[in-house]
């Protein structure tokens, strides 16, 4: 009996502990392999054409964040937020990532709400 309940504890916390921690670092492979990072520095890693998002859940929703991986144009381009490259105004630059699964998307979109 002792050991069933400890089992059943063990199950418990691995469940509830488990999925996060996975999930991070699942995003963090998934920056990579989308190829995020040849633009984005995340903790002094990566490229600089886009912003650093070393600290990105700290100023937008995990929606926000979402929508900007798959269809980068509905976040920028409104009166107070478009992007300056080169000189010029432009809607947005950043490439809009539409294969990937939504699976990974989640997983990718978590894993930066969870930089702070
Ligand atoms: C070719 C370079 C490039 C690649 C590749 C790229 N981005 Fe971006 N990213 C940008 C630029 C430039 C911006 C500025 C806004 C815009 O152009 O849409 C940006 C903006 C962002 C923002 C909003 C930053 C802010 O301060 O609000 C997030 C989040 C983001 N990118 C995530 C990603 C993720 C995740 C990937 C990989 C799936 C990715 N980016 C791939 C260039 C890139």
């Amino acid at each position: 009996m002792k050991k069933l309940l400890l089992s059943i504890i063990l199950i418990i916390a691995a469940v509830a502990l488990n999925p996060p921690n996975s999930n991070a670092i699942a995003g963090k492979q998934l920056f990579k392999k989308e190829e995020c990072i040849l633009c984005h520095t995340i903790n002094k890693k990566g490229g600089t054409m886009g912003p650093n998002l070393s600290a990105i859940g700290k100023i937008r929703s995990y929606l926000w964040i979402r929508r900007q991986i798959r269809n980068p144009k509905l976040n920028f381009f409104t009166p107070n937020s478009f992007v300056i490259f080169h000189g010029k105004i432009y809607e947005s630059i950043m490439p809009a990532n539409k294969k990937i699964s939504a699976n990974n998307l989640n997983k990718l979109a978590g894993y930066l709400k969870s930089l702070k």
